[in-house]
């Protein structure tokens, strides 16, 4: 069997090689992949956007299904171009990846259907929005309806950070279209569990719980990042909280998602806050999350190919999707400088045990050597039957990868590990 893989980070690497695992597939394209991808998988070197030129390609090459990864592709329709050259895919139509493309659809369908989540107002008009932040309660949220590289998120903690805010997106255009229409957001506290769940429109198998590390410096500090690190399982993610989140959320947003003709197959993404008020949602994303997938999929025990295609074929029902009771820890290495601006073009070099363990996200062939190539650059996980073993082991092997200005947090996992005990 052949597959392509659509995408080219750290949670690419993890799907191509859980999916390896599968001894009937016998090759794997990705589009574009990475320099470290290149080990695993033929890389191609074809936009995750071009969705026209992936389309053609997968034809022509005779793909028997397709996995596409990003959210951007996604929301382009990349499941759609492909499905009309008859090809089979892993990931929700455009219709359904609407749910991560836009916030304002993403809160008008939760409010309709009764999923807890955060209150809010949506404005496309900045007097409108200034006249709202006059009196709205401090600390605020304000959230670019469109994709905007996971970045379009702005806590206000001051009433003129939030109308700046308002102001940078919506007339300074900061996030371009995606910010011209902003959500203005009720501020939640409570400790935050990611949730990444398989369905195929009928049947949601949650995997198991991770717990992202989003800022850049230790004890949560400093700018946004696309994600530091992260541990599984989170351990705020109780039996209990489980319960609610598979009654209150999960079925509730299938049945929603159905019910606005827009039926969600693939991997549905929940950025749930756990507030005094129980759970909430405060994000959608329509695919798997990155560095999430880096823990979640090293402890799927199920062949992840045969879950992909029953969530294609409507038959997630009665496929196995079991995980390792163990725990799982991935710590990324980012360039110097990271999320502003870095140098790129450093060798990247690996012990044998640091290369097994490493998942590679912002790196490229230059010849034979592998160099920096991205902020954040590699991804290393460790499994252990305890959280601090997990954690202790991704730190050590995380030593056996090298460049020059390699950047990590030193903490990825010790908020939860103080929860744990
Ligand atoms: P997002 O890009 O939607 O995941 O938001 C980025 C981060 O902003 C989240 O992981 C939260 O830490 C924070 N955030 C988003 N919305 C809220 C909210 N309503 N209340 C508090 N924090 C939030
Ligand atoms: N780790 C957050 C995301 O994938 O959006």
């Amino acid at each position: 069997m052949k597959l392509l893989v659509v995408g080219g980070g750290g949670r690419e690497h993890a799907i191509i090689r859980s999916l390896k695992k599968n001894p009937e597939i016998e090759h794997i394209y990705a589009l574009p992949g990475n320099g470290g991808i290149a080990k695993d998988a033929e890389c191609i070197n074809i936009s995750a956007t071009d969705i026209d030129k992936i389309a053609e390609f997968a034809a022509l090459n005779n793909v028997d299904y397709a996995v596409v990864a990003p959210d951007d592709p996604l929301v382009l329709g990349c499941v759609d171009a492909l499905e009309a050259k008859g090809i089979k895919c892993f990931g929700p139509r455009a219709n359904a990846a609407i749910i991560e493309g836009s916030k304002v659809f993403s809160k008008n369908l939760m409010k309709k259907y009764g999923i807890p989540t955060a209150k809010y107002e949506v404005f496309d008009n900045l007097d409108a929005a200034l006249d709202y932040l006059e009196t709205a309660p401090i600390p605020t949220v304000i959230k670019a309806d469109g994709l905007a590289l996971g970045k379009g998120v702005i806590i206000a903690e001051t009433r003129e950070d939030a109308k700046k805010a308002a102001r940078d997106m919506i007339e300074g255009g900061i996030f371009g279209a995606s910010g011209s229409r902003v959500v203005v957001e009720e501020f939640l506290t409570g400790p935050e569990v990611s949730v990444l769940a398989f369905t195929d429109g009928k049947t949601v198998k949650p995997m198991v719980s991770s717990m992202d590390h989003k800022r850049i410096g230790d004890n949560d500090e400093g700018l946004n990042t696309g994600g530091m690190g992260t541990v599984a399982p989170n351990p705020y993610y109780t039996d209990e909280v489980a319960k609610r989140c598979m009654d209150e959320i999960f079925m509730p947003t299938i049945n929603a998602m159905n019910a606005e003709g827009r039926t969600f197959k693939g991997c549905l993404y929940f950025g749930l806050m756990i507030t005094a008020d129980g759970p909430k949602v405060i994000e959608y994303n329509c695919r798997f999350g990155d560095p999430e997938t880096q823990v979640v999929l090293p402890l799927l025990e199920s062949d992840l190919y045969t879950i992909m295609r029953a969530t294609t074929d409507g038959t997630l029902d009665n496929t196995e999707v079991k995980f390792s009771d163990k725990y799982a820890c991935c710590v990324i290495l980012a360039s110097n400088g990271y999320p502003v601006s870095y140098k790129k073009g450093f060798e990247i070099t690996f012990t044998p045990e640091a290369e097994e363990h490493t998942y590679v996200a912002g790196a490229k062939l230059d010849g034979e050597k592998l160099v920096t190539s991205g902020g954040r650059v590699t991804g290393t996980t460790a499994i252990a039957d305890s959280l601090k073993t997990a954690i202790e082991e991704a730190y050590r092997i995380t030593d056996g990868v090298k460049f020059e200005g390699a950047y990590r947090r030193s903490d990825i996992g010790k908020r939860a590990l103080a929860a744990l005990n």
